[in-house]
């Protein structure tokens, strides 16, 4: 059994109710990948005093960072997009116009699963860099079946790839394809819908989201997906509310989501139905930032009902070029209000929560021994730095790496 003892640290342990400051002189013990004991170093029980130690100098550590929400697979890029919209082009424009999403999808039907995997890879790495060690890919850039087949495989190789965990998301309901064009409804009967039977059948799908918006689909289209969903016994989320209020919200609550996306256009009922229903606000500021939105989530409605808030980058080639979780806490503070906490919070604790994880996100006995050090004494110091990483040591399942 492999056992080891850290020692000297500042425990963010999440465990403990808001607002509890990190444990001052903690120490965790570990065994065979998993948490089995964490306290103060004066409390250690005597039968981990004598597992070999390791002294952490004072740093703080937390659980490791989890990122909930990723489009982490696909080919090319989309600067011109960039440049367009530099020039005054909005987002929903380019997509009307068949740039955008589907920009994307031409990208990536062209490419093999080997460069899918070899474009993907730095993007992990720069995630991992900064102490990742859990992740979510979706698909939703094929639209076809193969390509969708073939996006998802690429995420499961990606965790056989590097030591991370990733959890796999059908997302074939993101945007109709030029072939469907107009014809939403076919698209899923014929493409989307068999196309999800086919992928869970594989093996290759962990949860089940879409796109509700007027470049997308309708709340009615994105209800007939979770009804397949919640058949094959597969959790949903959804995005909602990101540029305008088409009920999104109020649906995947219906439906029991894991989580609702983005959120931009949420309303305090919408606040409401996510407590009711347990679901988790996914905040994605690197999106609102890209898009130069200025309707933030509503935050204060989310704390007012209870809604846990997590925060993800949404890397993907458009809306939110972005493979920094670190830059997604310093947005939340300074975009969406949120504190250096509920940052925090934001891509631990409730991304687990956002991801249906019960065994990570949190430094207690029986989770995973997924943690990072850093160089900081308190959890403000994540948040507060821009393009700067502090990350002292990742353990993935108690093995450093
Ligand atoms: O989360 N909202 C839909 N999907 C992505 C955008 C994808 C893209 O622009 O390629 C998002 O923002
Ligand atoms: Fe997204």
């Amino acid at each position: 059994m492999e056992r080891q003892l850290l020692t000297n640290g500042r425990l963010a342990t999440l465990d403990a109710p808001d607002g509890a400051g990190p444990v001052e002189a903690g120490a965790v013990a570990l065994a065979d990948g998993r948490i089995v004991w964490v306290g103060t170093a004066a409390a250690v029980p005597a039968e981990h005093a004598d597992w070999p130690r390791q002294d952490l100098g004072g740093r703080l550590v937390t659980p490791a960072p989890i990122d909930c929400h990723t489009h982490l697979v696909f080919a090319g890029n989309r600067a011109q997009e960039f440049e367009r919209r530099l020039q005054g082009a909005s987002y929903a424009e380019i997509a009307r116009a068949g740039g955008g999403i589907l920009a994307t999808v031409s990208g990536t039907r062209a490419a093999s699963e080997d460069a899918l995997l070899e474009q993907a890879l730095p993007r992990l790495d720069a995630l991992i860099a900064e102490g990742v060690t859990t992740l979510e890919v979706k698909s939703g850039y094929g639209l076809d079946r193969e390509t969708e087949l073939r996006m998802l495989r690429t995420a499961r190789r990606l965790g056989r790839e590097r030591p991370v965990r990733i959890l796999t998301t059908f997302l074939g309901a993101h945007a109709c394809p030029p072939d469907y064009r107009g014809r939403p409804d076919a698209y899923l009967d014929e493409i989307c819908l068999p196309t999800l039977r086919d992928a869970h059948a594989e093996g290759l799908v962990d949860a089940v989201d879409g796109f509700c918006e007027g470049i997308a689909f309708s709340t009615a289209q994105i209800a007939r997906v979770f009804d397949v969903a919640g058949e094959l016994g597969l959790p949903v989320k959804l995005h909602a509310e990101q540029l305008s209020h088409l009920g999104g919200t109020a649906l995947a609550a219906r439906y029991r989501a894991l989580s609702a996306d983005h959120l931009e256009y949420a309303t305090e009922e919408d606040a409401r139905a996510l407590a009711a229903a347990g679901t988790v606000a996914v905040l994605l500021p690197g999106a609102f930032y890209t898009l130069r939105e200025t309707q933030a989530p509503p935050v204060a409605a989310f704390r007012a009902a209870g809604v846990a808030m997590a925060l993800a980058t949404d890397c993907n080639p458009g809306s939110s070029p972005m493979t920094s979780i670190l830059m997604a806490m310093n947005m939340g503070c300074t975009l969406f209000g949120l504190t250096p906490d509920e940052a925090l919070r934001g891509v631990t604790v409730n991304a687990a929560r956002a991801l249906g994880l019960a065994d990570c996100g949190r430094i207690a006995a029986g989770l995973r021994g997924d943690l990072t050090v850093w160089d900081a004494t308190t959890p403000a110091e994540l948040a507060w730095r821009i393009g700067f990483n502090p990350l002292h040591r990742r353990l993935f399942g108690g093995s450093e790496c």
